[in-house]
């Protein structure tokens, strides 16, 4: 193993205190691998990388081969292969996705180069702004400009991606065991309430469709008061979560991590002194459901030990999964960050635990990664197997919580680019990944709803979700012709549910992706470095789904081995191009 690994000069004290309980990396064997330390020009096996601290900035240069294709950085709703692309991983609320060419929601510093004889994997360790340039600047180089003051920068070479994947996850944690309940197929809407209300949806689907879980939307709390649950909608929470489990459906509630700034409401109260603040030393206010709202200042443990308390007692209610939104953090008021919505001020305060202040710019990554382990620590005393599902995350959340890809739309465009952003994040170390079936803004005709669950039969999570202004998108509501579509997606997917287990499984012990680009198990086969449309679960089954408008043939590529058409079992040779009429193109590999 080979690691290049820098701290800025200016270390500031929040490094090795925030570094040491973010990765479970060991002191010993950083020293044993490190090739390099601080500025200057280091040699990776003939690879050349340099590092030079420009101002406030520090900029670091890795050579390209001609031959490298590059993945990771989590989501972009771009194409999965990065070569000729810029990014900047900051955590932001991404309204209307599609017309960006960014990352979104969450913060992966972590890449893959990869090419027949081996692949090399980039970590770089940094909780602000971070831009990557893939050879758009300068066209055989990657380069990495930090706008902080410190990082660290991991680099490895192995021979093939799987060994990447193990390497970061031993660095930045494996991923929590996810209940098996959760790869079910899940349902949820921006809301559902009363209480009568979800009971019937829930009873309709099950007539015809298997549901494992139904989650409430920010209509159950009172006035938007996080950790409340309004009483007239909802008058026993306990009874419900309770009865819904009895027939086989777990309840799911979101949490957003902003508190309403209300003098009489208790959970406000009791973060005062713990909040994130503004250069006055006030504390920090922003706009988002509830109106005027305050943040736990998650980096102090305080406010981590107060959250994980609120929680514990907020999942009396019966609760075995959470629902994290909102956590990049999102706001109403500042758009500082970018074109990207809005997000808190980068110039606003949090205090460390010793007493050092620091910008938001600094640490801002480190919001969700740090909401989602206090949330998870609460679960863990409660839950045998506790459930989150975040929407934006930092590297090494991968320990706490699955992720899905956020508001996407309801198009032919973002369909295929739910499976790059899912490849991706799988890439970048999250394994439990899965899209808003059905697309979440717009209107979803029974169409594209088919071609989402056929897409996503396989991945890893499996949830219908939509806006409130949108359509109704429940199953039982559609044309026959589309319900028995839906049942065969659905069944397809049940059918596979021991290997959805078992890849899981694989996932939590080796941090490998449930879902995986073909490049990743054949990457000795040139011809699956470009192949985006395509995906496996585990080594052995492929799906090439049907993802353009109109269009019911395809193409696609089944790699080298022995294959068998699901359903139908006819054997197929491998290392060749056919073309596929089916639905949901799936084959098993024999060999
Ligand atoms: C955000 C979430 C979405 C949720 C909505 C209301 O837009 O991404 O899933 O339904 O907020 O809570």
């Amino acid at each position: 193993m080979h690691l290049f690994y820098y701290r800025g000069e200016n270390d500031l004290e929040i490094s090795s205190g925030i570094l040491t309980g973010l990765l479970s990396y060991k002191d010993e064997s950083r020293n044993r691998d490190m090739v390099g330390e601080g500025t200057g020009i280091f040699d990776l096996n003939g690879r050349k990388i340099s590092c030079e601290q420009n101002g406030d900035r520090i900029i670091i240069r890795i050579n390209l081969n001609e031959n490298d294709n590059i993945y990771g950085l989590g989501e972009a709703p771009i194409r999965m292969r990065r070569n000729r692309t810029k990014f900047s991983t900051i955590t932001s609320t991404s309204w209307d996705y599609n017309d960006l060419r960014d990352t979104i929601y969450s913060a992966f510093p972590v890449f893959l180069m990869a090419n027949t004889s081996k692949c090399t994997g980039v970590f770089v360790n940094t909780f602000g702004k971070c831009d990557f340039d893939f050879g758009t600047e300068e066209y055989d180089r990657v380069k990495i400009t930090a706008s902080v003051k410190n990082l660290e920068f991991y680099i490895h070479e192995g021979k093939t991606p799987e060994d990447i994947l193990e390497w970061y996850t031993s660095l930045t944690g494996k991923p929590f065991e996810i209940p098996e309940w959760a790869l079910g197929h899940q349902i949820s809407r921006w809301s559902y309430f009363p209480r009568g209300s979800v009971e019937d949806v829930v009873r309709n689907y099950r007539k015809e469709f298997p549901i494992s879980a139904v989650y409430l939307d920010i209509d159950y709390m009172d006035g938007y008061r996080i950790f409340t649950v309004d009483s007239r909608k909802f008058p026993d929470m306990k009874g419900m979560v309770s009865e819904m489990r009895s027939i086989g459906v777990e309840v799911i509630p979101i949490i957003d991590p902003g508190v309403k700034v209300d003098q009489n409401y208790e959970i406000f109260r009791e973060f005062i002194g713990d909040y994130i603040e503004d250069k006055e030393s006030s504390i920090y206010t922003d706009y988002v459901w509830p109106g005027e709202v305050a943040f736990p200042d998650f980096i102090r443990e305080n406010a981590r030990e107060k959250w994980s308390e609120m929680m514990e007692k907020f999942l009396e209610n019966g609760f075995r999964g959470i629902w994290l939104d909102m956590n990049e953090p999102s706001t109403r008021k500042d758009s500082r960050y970018g074109s990207r919505g809005g997000n808190m001020d980068p110039e606003a305060i949090h205090i460390m635990d010793n007493g050092t202040k620091i910008e938001d710019s600094q640490v801002h990554n480190l919001f969700p990664y740090f909401q989602c382990m206090a949330t998870y620590e609460a679960m863990r005393k409660k839950v045998e197997k506790p459930f989150i599902l975040t929407r934006s995350a930092y590297a090494g959340c991968q320990k706490y919580a699955a992720i899905w890809t956020g508001d996407n739309k309801a198009s032919y465009e973002d369909l295929k680019t739910q499976l790059s952003m899912v490849l991706n994040l799988g890439l970048s170390g999250m394994p439990y990944t899965g899209c808003d079936l059905g697309g979440f803004w717009g209107e979803t005709d029974s169409e594209l709803l088919c071609r989402y669950y056929e897409m996503a039969v396989l991945f890893p999570l499996y949830r219908n979700h939509k806006i409130k202004a949108g359509n109704d998108q429940e199953l039982y509501r559609l044309p026959s012709f589309y319900r028995e579509r839906l049942k065969m997606a659905i069944e397809t997917r049940y059918h596979f549910m021991d290997q959805l287990i078992n890849s899981a499984r694989e996932a939590h012990l080796h941090g490998h992706p449930m879902v995986r680009p073909l490049f990743y198990n054949f990457p000795q086969d040139e011809d699956t470095f470009m192949i985006d449309d395509q995906y496996m679960l585990g080594r052995k089954i492929l799906v090439a789904p049907q993802i353009h408008e109109s269009v019911r043939e395809r193409d696609l590529y089944l790699p080298e081995g022995k294959w068998v058409s699901y359903p139908g079992n006819v054997e197929i040779e491998g290392k060749q191009w056919i073309s596929s009429d089916l639905r949901i193109p799936l084959f098993v590999r024999r060999s």
